[in-house]
Formats: structure tokens, sequence, C-alpha cells
């Protein structure tokens, strides 16, 4: 649908840009630099202000609506890109218009929050990292990419790479889990998988490294909050996994909500100018998040929407999503001297080389396309990928055996708000999936356990207090040989502005699978949610638990397939799962203090820091994840006691065996220590993970390598590097990894 503005003025407008006349085009210049140089020759300053606004369609908005009537200033060429428009016939439409009706024929960039998949939704991003499958996120990427493109989209605000610790935050979902090193591989595997080799290939999109930076930090767990975090904090964990986007090639980052340091983020010359221009070397665009440079009215950086036009500008950020701010300001700046032409060159030119190197200006419409769009939707291939991105993603955190299920001669009670809803079982930010076309564990048990074998009841919903469907519940299970009580999170209870204070299962749900517990049958949980909910006191009532989080169109089959034992679990907690919300923030990177609880026991002197009221361990540990089949990790060895700057790399190595009766795959994950240095070192960092199949017997040497590099942080004299001295090597399935083994850094 039209928005609003562009409905009641389309034809008046149409009609003016078929009678416009427009200026021949030039012969084509060789690179993009020249194309970009000899376009912005041509442009006026209104038409280069314009390539940095950005408007949303009327829907799927993500915060207040700008009060802009779009379609006359798309026909001045004053918007360079609309983002919540979709779909091949919509985005020709728009495309069009803007291309017919303004002087230079600029064609629009169409981006959108393909943040799991387009139509195909696979699980959400928090999931797909706990399968430490860089490949497969890789192609799970160019697949949402594929679909998007066939719906005429050119951008998607993807990925989330912020480090999340803190899981009272409802966009935890979204990213990678906690770890820095991790977050970076899985940045990186998902920009390539969104830009793919070519970008003027038809099934590419460009990628959006968000939010920078430290979102993920905001005091409290509270969204849109302000952020306290240090330069040495930023620079060692939060910054890495966006550098590491850049490397990778993304052409775009959004700039970040929060304040840091007392700058938004969207204002930030420290992060925009410095450390992405400067240092980084990045040469695509910034855009802002959702009216963010309007926002710092609100933060108090900026009397009034000129003042915040001027200081995101100079700042670096590039692009003002919804937000005004440019498109009333940035042309009288530049007038007045405030702000330099070159600046204004720049972010317009890298506007254009983006959409240059998308091909837009040789074919506007070669990414939407109805046919291709008809053919992109959930294809078999792609719903396959989805099923075998659900079966890895999915975390076993308990199994007293019981599973897997046998399918014969079993009857299943299905029991909960999520074992049969579509809608939920996607979770945040949807693209263009339809609840109609997920296929929901109920409807995938139904094919295993036909009939009367499996007894569904929803028993309640995830919040509020209506008990009433408990008894149907009860009923349901009676007649079952075992429960599978899917319970957790809907989808409106998870991603953004779903911060939580309590992380309990909510609602009714907790008394509900107490009433289960009681009727004495075996109890499988079946967590499907976008956060660690708390468990402690629910894991002794049930046999098993699985972490399915929301799990996209495929959940059904890919969760049946495991409950089942089609497929064995693999996947491993990208994100420590603690034992309260009194315990967060944690994680497993911590510094040891001066005063580190001991390993065990109850020492009688209390002067460690630790809590009177709970241990300081997390249920789980980062890394942790079960399978059906056991592995055994010995024989760890380093191929050398001292590792040499500009040597050979140290080689880590140690053997893994399934001492199993089952196929199955492990997470190696390999953790060092920096003993000493010139500032305090976390206990443990993740330097090295591979994650490896082995049949039931069937043992493996999986080995390290390890430069100086790797050991690199930001030193207490403020430059990068690492610092010689003596190192712990842990290797092991989990961050609580006991296999041990030193070597020192030579200077
Ligand atoms: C979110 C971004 C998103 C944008 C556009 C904002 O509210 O913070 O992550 O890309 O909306 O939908």
């Amino acid at each position: 649908m039209l928005p609003r503005s562009l409905r009641c003025c389309l034809p008046v407008c149409f009609l003016a840009a078929v009678f416009a006349a427009a200026p021949a085009a030039p012969a084509t210049p060789a690179s993009v630099d020249d194309r970009v140089r000899d376009l912005l020759a041509r442009m006026t300053v209104e038409e280069k202000v314009g390539q940095l606004v950005q408007y949303s369609s009327q829907e799927d908005m993500t915060g207040p609506a700008s009060s802009s009537s779009i379609a006359p200033q798309l026909a001045v060429g004053g918007v360079g890109s609309l983002l919540n428009v979709k779909g091949a016939a919509e985005t020709r439409k728009w495309q069009k218009f803007a291309i017919d009706s303004s002087r230079l024929h600029i064609p629009l960039l169409f981006g959108l929050d393909v943040i799991h998949g387009y139509r195909t939704i696979f699980p959400v991003p928090l999931a797909t990292a706990c399968s430490w499958d860089m490949a497969l996120i890789e192609q799970a990427e160019h697949v949402a990419a594929t679909e998007a493109a066939a719906s005429g989209l050119h951008w998607t605000f993807a990925p989330m790479v912020d480090i999340a610790r803190d899981p009272r935050w409802g966009r935890v979902a979204e990213g990678a889990g906690e770890d820095t090193y991790l977050g970076s591989a899985i940045a990186q595997a998902r920009v390539r998988g969104f830009q793919g080799g070519d970008l003027a290939a038809p099934d590419t999109i460009l990628a959006c490294a968000k939010h920078f930076a430290a979102y993920g930090a905001v005091q409290a767990g509270r969204d849109y909050y302000t952020t306290d975090v240090t330069e040495r904090v930023l620079r060692d964990v939060y910054l890495p996994p966006f550098h590491a986007a850049v490397e990778a090639g993304a052409v775009t980052l959004m700039a970040a909500f929060n304040d840091l340091d007392g700058t938004p983020c969207s204002a930030n010359a420290f992060l925009l100018d410095r450390v992405l221009r400067q240092e980084w070397g990045f040469q695509g665009f910034v855009v802002s998040d959702w009216q963010g440079i309007l926002e710092m009215l609100e933060h108090g950086n900026a009397g009034d929407l000129r003042e915040a036009a001027r200081q995101s500008f100079l700042a670096g950020l590039d692009m003002d999503m919804e937000g005004e701010a440019y498109a009333r300001h940035l042309a009288g700046l530049v007038r007045s001297g405030a702000v330099p032409m070159a600046r204004l060159d720049a972010a317009a030119g890298a506007v254009l080389a983006a959409k240059f190197r998308l091909g837009l200006f040789d074919d506007p419409y070669r990414r939407g396309d109805e046919a291709r769009e008809k053919a992109a939707r959930p294809v078999p291939e792609h719903l396959a990928l989805a099923r075998e991105a659900v079966r890895r993603s999915c975390v076993l955190l308990k199994n007293n055996g019981i599973l897997p299920l046998p399918t014969a001669g079993l009857t299943v009670a299905l029991v909960g708000p999520l074992a049969d809803a579509a809608a939920d079982q996607m979770g945040c930010w949807n693209g263009e999936g339809r609840p109609g076309e997920v296929v929901t564990v109920r409807q995938a048990l139904a094919e295993i356990y036909p009939g009367a074998r499996l007894r569904y009841a929803e028993g309640c919903r995830t919040t509020g207090d209506d008990r009433r469907g408990f008894a149907a519940a009860r009923a349901a299970a009676a007649g079952a040989d075992v429960i599978v009580a899917a319970l957790g999170e809907a989808k409106s209870q998870s991603g953004e502005t779903t911060s939580r204070t309590n992380l309990d299962i909510s609602g009714p749900q907790l008394d509900l699978l107490r009433e289960l517990h009681a009727t004495g049958k075996p109890v499988v949980l079946l967590l499907m949610s976008g956060r660690p909910l708390m468990l402690e006191t629910v894991e002794p009532l049930v046999a098993a638990v699985l972490v399915a989080w929301h799990p996209g169109t495929m959940g059904g089959p890919g969760i049946a397939d495991l409950l089942t034992g089609a497929a064995n679990p693999s996947g491993h907690l990208t994100l420590t799962w603690p034992r309260s919300v009194g315990q967060i923030p944690i994680f497993y990177a911590h510094k040891n203090s001066g005063r580190p609880a001991p390993k065990s026991g109850h020492p009688e002197d209390p002067y460690y820091s630790r809590y009177i009221d709970s241990p300081n361990t997390p249920l789980h540990p980062f890394g942790f994840g079960l399978s059906y089949t056991r592995f055994a990790l010995d024989r760890l060895r380093l191929s050398a006691a001292l590792l040499q700057p500009g040597g050979a790399p140290l080689t880590v190595s140690v053997r893994v065996r399934n001492t199993g009766t089952r196929a199955g795959e492990e997470v190696v994950q390999l953790y060092v220590r920096d003993r000493v240095g010139s500032v305090t070192r976390p206990v443990r960092e993740l330097k090295g993970f591979r994650k490896i199949a082995l049949a039931a017997g069937e043992a493996q040497d999986v080995s390290f390598p390890l430069t100086p590099a790797d050991l690199g942080f930001w030193r207490a004299d403020q430059t990068f590097g690492p610092e010689p001295g003596e190192f712990e090597v842990f290797v092991g399935d989990d961050a609580d990894a006991t296999l041990t083994a030193a070597f020192t850094l030579a200077q």
C-alpha cells in the first residue's frame, strides 16, 4: 500500500514527471569513482542532500512517523532511500516514480530489516549463532538475500553485531551472544552471506552492521537507554565485531541509539570518524537508527534539529533515517558554511557509489522481479536449509536419558502455548514470513505420532493469568507416556522494546509446568524464547530441556527431528545462562578481581567477591550444550612452550573421541588466559573453535594455530597488541574447559 502522503498526490506528481524534460544521459564513465564524480558534478546541493534522506512507508514502522510528505520530495530528487517498502510490484512502482519524476533519474535504495530470513524465516540470530557453524550461517543469509532481492530490496539492516551480555535486553535475540571472538566470526559470515562476492549480482543485498556501537551495553538491560563503557572495554569487547564486518566488506553501518561517553552515537565523531574512517578505512556510508538524529534533542546534546543535523553530519553520520533533520536543514547548513561541501560530497558520493556497485544505474529493476519473487517463495531448498538450521541451533541443556523419544509405541502429550503457535515461532522481525507457511511443533509431531498418539492442549498463554486450560492439559498428560511442554516467550516478548526485569517463564506457564510435573509423567521442556529464561527451579521438575529459541518457519520439523533422534543436538550456548536475574550481567570472560571466590566449598572467610545467596557460577556456562552421544577430550599438546613473535604459530592440539553409541557433533573450544598484563585481563577468552562430526567410536585430532596477533588487547599505553609473558590455554566443550597447558610469548 502507498503511504498516506503519496496516495493523495501521486497522480499530480506522475503527470509532472511525465511532462518534465529529462536531460540526456551522459556516456558511461569507466569506474564507480568516475561515475560518482560525474554525477556529483551535475547535482545541486538539494539533490546531494536528497541522497542522504531516508523515509519509511507507513507500514512496519519501528518508531514514530515523521510528518513528511514523501512524493513531492521524491519528485525533486529529495529522497535517496526508502525503508519498509517491499515486494517486487511495490518497489517497482516507487522506483519508477522516483526515476521518472526526478531530474537526474537517480534510483532509490530499498532497505528492510531482513534479520533472520525474508520469506523463509530461519531461527533468530542468537539461535543460529548457537550452531557455531559459519558455513550454515552464511548460507542462511544468502537465502535471505536471494528472497529479499527478488522482492526488490537492496539493503538489509543486518547483521546486528552488538555484543550482548544482558538477557534482560530483548534484543539479545538479534545478535550472536556475548563473545567478541565468536561474534566477529559470525559478523563476517553474515556479511558474506548477504553481500556475496559481487554486489551487482541480482541475488545480493547490502549488509548493515549495527548498532554502532555498544548498544548491547545499555544500562540495566533497558532498551534505548544510556551506556557507560570505557574506551578499553569498547575496543576490546564491543568494537571488534564491527571491525570484522568492515573487513568482510560491509558497505553500511547503522549508528546506535545510545549515547557513549556523553555523546549519542548518532553524532559521535570518535566512533564515526576516528575509529571507523581513520583507523579502519571504512569507505561505505553510515545510516542513523530510526529518528536517531531527532532523538538528540531528547538526549540533550542539541537544542534544536538544525544543531542536531550539524553535529551528526560533521561527526560522520551520512543518512538520516526517518528524521527530517537532513531534509530540513542540511542544505542550509552547507550554504551557510557550517558544513563543508566536501563533507556533503563524501556522504552523497558514498551512497551513490553503493547504488552504482549494486548495478542500480544500469538496471534499477534488476532485483525486483515478480516472477522471480514468486519462484523465491519458500522453495524446498530454502526450507530444507531452514530445517537444518533448527537442528543445529537448538541447545540440549539437560537429558536424563529420556531423549530421544522412540517413535513407535509411544503416546505424547504436547502441551503449552508455543506448541502450535505459528506466528510466535517466527520470533521478532519476520520480514515477509507468513504464519501460514510455518510448520509448528504440533503439526510436525502429528506426522510422527498420528491420531490419538499425539494429545495436544494449549494449557495457557505466555502472559496473563488465565488457567482455564489447565484441566485439558492435565487430561492430555494423563493419557500419555511423556509430556513435551512447549513454553517460553511469545514473539511480542522478544526483540526490540521488550526489556524484562523478571526472566522467569512468564504468566501461568510455570504453574502449568508444576501441574504437569505433578502427574508423575516425565516432562520434556521445550523452551522457545529469544533469550535465556530462569531455569534453576525448573530443571529439577523436568527430565530434559531442549532450548529451541524462536526457530522460524521450519521450527516444527527441525525440533521433531531432534526430539526423536533423527538429528542429534549440537548447538552450544553463545550466552551464559544465569541462575537468576540478580547475577546479570554474567559472562565467562570476566575479570578475576583481587578476591576471586574459591572454586569449591564454602570457606568461613566471607571476604571474597561473591554473593551470600547464590553461587557465582551460572546455571550453564557459555559454550555449553549436550548431545545424545558423549565426547571425551584428551591429549592436549602445544607445539612449543615458547611463541616467538614473527616465528611460526603455536599449535594447540587435542584429541576428541566420540565415546557414545551415536554419531554426533562436538564444538571444540580454545580459551586463553593472559596471566599478567599492563592492565587486568579476563580469566579466559575464546581464541578458536571447531565444530566436528564424529561417528560413534571415532576419534579426531583437532588443532588450533595461535599467533601473537591473536593475543592482542588494548594495552595500558592505549595501543593494541600482545604483551610478552605467560599464557594459559584451556580446551574443552564449554567455557569451563579443564584441559590446560601453558606457554610463554617471547619479547
Ligand atoms: C531499530 C533498528 C532497525 C530500524 C529500522 C529501529 O527501531 O533499532 O535496528 O533497523 O528500527 O526498522
